[in-house]
C-alpha cells in the first residue's frame, strides 16, 4: 500500500509516519504511539515483536454471508427477541447486555458442555476475531449462535421449533425476505444465524480517545492517561507484547494462571496449554468487569495489581507465560495505567435496541437496556 494511502487510514498514524520516512530508527525499547503530525515524524513507535500491525485488518466475513443492511436490521430484531428461546424469556441480549459491553456484569454465567462456568465475553469488535470463546473453540460467528441458541440451558431451542415460531410472525417473514430472498423459505434456522453474525459484525468500537489520540488530537487523552499509554506500551509492563493494537488483542493463547480449574485451550486442543486462554481485545474493557474467564476481577485495579505481583507466578500455576514476571509501580503509575484503560472505550456506534421485539415480546428490563 502506498504511503499517502496508509496515511488515510486514521488508526496507528502514527505508527505509518514512522515507518513510511526514511529516517525513522527502528526504536530499540518500546513507546507509545505519539499523536500523527501533520510532518512526517521519527517519534519511536511501539516495535516490541511481534510487530502490530498498524491498521485494522478486515472484519472476517464468511464468502458466502456477505453482511447487507437489511440482513444487519435482521440480525438486530433477532439479538434482542426471546422468542429465539424454548421459554421466550431469554435473548442474547439478556447475557450480553448492551449497557454492559455487551457482558453482563456477572461473575460466571451457565457451564457449556466441555467447560466450566465462565464469564460472559463482551462483544465488541468480535467481528475481527479469528477464535471466538474463551479457548477459541469457535471459528465463526454463523456457528458460535447454534451454541447459546440450542444448549439446553441456555436458550434451549430446536432448529425446527424456532423455524416455526418465526414464520409465524408476519414481521419476520418480511425482514428474511428482504435480507435472504425467497419468501418464508427464507425462515431457516441458518438464516437466523447468519443475521445474528451480520448484525454482531456492526458492533465496532474505534474512535475511543486512544484512537483519536493516536490519529493526532493531541487533547483527546489526559496526562495521565498518556502516562499510562507510555507504561502499556513499555518493558515495564509487557502489556502491549500481548494486547497488541489495534484491538490491543492477539490470536494467541497465552497462560496468565488466574486461580481457576478451567483447563482452557488444553480442553480443546491437543497442542493447548493448560490454562491458556485468548488474549483478548482490551477494547470497552471498562464497562465489562467483573475480569477474566472465570470473572475473579472486580475492578481493572485488581487486575493491574495481579499482574504487578506476577500474576500466576504468585500462586505457583503451571507453565505462566514468560513475559508475566510480575513488575514495580507506584500506586500512581498504577492509576495511570488504569486510566488508560479507560480511555479505550468508545460505544458510538451503539446499535438501537428495539423498545418491544417483532414477537411482541417485551426485549428487555429497565435495567437491561
Ligand atoms: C446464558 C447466557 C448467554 C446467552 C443467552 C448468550 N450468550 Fe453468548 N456467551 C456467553 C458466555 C458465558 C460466553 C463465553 C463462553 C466461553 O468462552 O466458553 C459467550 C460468548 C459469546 C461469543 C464469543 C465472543 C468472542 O469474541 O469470543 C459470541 C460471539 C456470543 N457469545 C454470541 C451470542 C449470541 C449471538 C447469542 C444469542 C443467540 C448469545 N451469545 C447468547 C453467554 C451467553
Ligand atoms: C502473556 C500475555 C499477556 C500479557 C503480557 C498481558 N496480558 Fe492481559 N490478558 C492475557 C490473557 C491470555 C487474558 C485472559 C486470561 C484469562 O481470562 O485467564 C488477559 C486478560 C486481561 C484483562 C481482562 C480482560 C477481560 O475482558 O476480562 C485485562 C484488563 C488485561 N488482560 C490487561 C492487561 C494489562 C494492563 C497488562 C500489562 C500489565 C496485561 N494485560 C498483560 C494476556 C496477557
Amino acid at each position: 500500500m502506498a504511503c499517502a494511502n496508509m496515511l488515510l487510514i486514521s488508526f496507528a498514524a502514527a505508527a505509518l509516519l514512522a515507518a513510511c520516512a526514511p529516517t525513522a530508527e527502528p526504536a530499540a525499547t518500546a513507546t507509545a504511539p505519539a499523536p500523527a503530525t501533520s510532518a512526517p515524524t521519527t517519534t519511536p513507535v511501539p516495535t516490541l515483536a511481534p510487530q502490530p500491525s498498524p491498521t485494522w485488518s478486515p472484519l472476517r466475513t464468511p464468502p458466502d454471508n456477505p453482511s447487507t443492511p437489511a440482513k444487519i436490521e435482521l440480525g438486530r430484531q433477532l439479538f434482542y427477541d426471546p422468542v429465539l428461546s424454548a421459554s421466550n424469556d431469554m435473548s442474547c441480549a439478556t447475557c450480553h447486555r448492551p449497557d454492559r459491553g455487551f457482558s453482563n456484569g456477572e461473575t460466571v454465567s451457565e457451564a457449556r458442555p466441555g467447560a466450566p462456568p465462565r464469564n460472559v465475553s463482551g462483544l465488541w469488535n468480535t467481528g475481527f476475531n479469528a477464535f471466538l470463546l474463551w479457548d477459541g473453540r469457535e471459528t465463526s460467528l454463523e456457528s458460535q449462535a447454534i451454541l447459546p441458541l440450542t444448549l439446553p440451558n441456555e436458550m434451549a431451542e430446536t432448529p425446527d421449533k424456532l423455524e416455526a415460531k418465526l414464520r409465524d410472525i408476519p414481521a419476520y417473514v418480511d425482514l428474511f425476505d428482504a435480507a435472504f430472498g425467497g419468501g418464508a423459505d427464507a425462515v431457516t434456522f441458518d438464516n437466523a444465524t447468519r443475521a445474528l453474525a451480520a448484525f454482531q459484525r456492526t458492533l465496532i468500537s474505534d474512535n475511543s480517545p486512544y484512537d483519536r489520540f493516536v490519529a493526532g488530537d493531541a487533547s483527546a487523552l489526559t496526562e495521565q492517561q498518556q502516562r499510562g499509554m507510555d507504561l502499556f506500551f513499555s518493558q515495564r509492563t509487557h502489556c502491549s507484547e500481548c494486547h497488541q493494537p489495534p484491538l490491543l488483542a492477539n490470536e494467541t493463547f497465552r497462560v496468565v494462571g488466574v486461580d481457576s480449574e478451567d483447563p482452557g485451550r488444553a480442553g480443546v486442543s491437543e497442542t493447548g496449554l493448560y490454562g491458556a486462554f485468548k488474549v483478548p481485545s482490551l477494547r470497552n474493557v471498562a464497562l465489562t468487569a467483573p475480569y477474566m474467564h472465570a470473572g475473579q476481577f472486580a475492578t481493572l485495579e485488581e487486575v493491574v495489581q495481579f499482574y504487578a505481583d506476577g500474576a500466576g507466578r504468585a500462586h505457583d500455576f503451571p507453565r505462566v507465560d514468560p513475559l508475566l514476571k510480575g513488575f514495580d509501580l507506584t500506586a500512581e503509575e498504577k492509576s495511570d495505567l488504569v486510566s488508560f484503560l479507560e480511555a479505550l472505550t468508545d460505544e458510538s456506534r451503539l446499535p438501537q435496541v428495539p423498545d418491544v421485539a417483532l414477537s411482541g415480546l417485551p426485549t428487555a428490563t429497565e435495567e437491561n437496556r
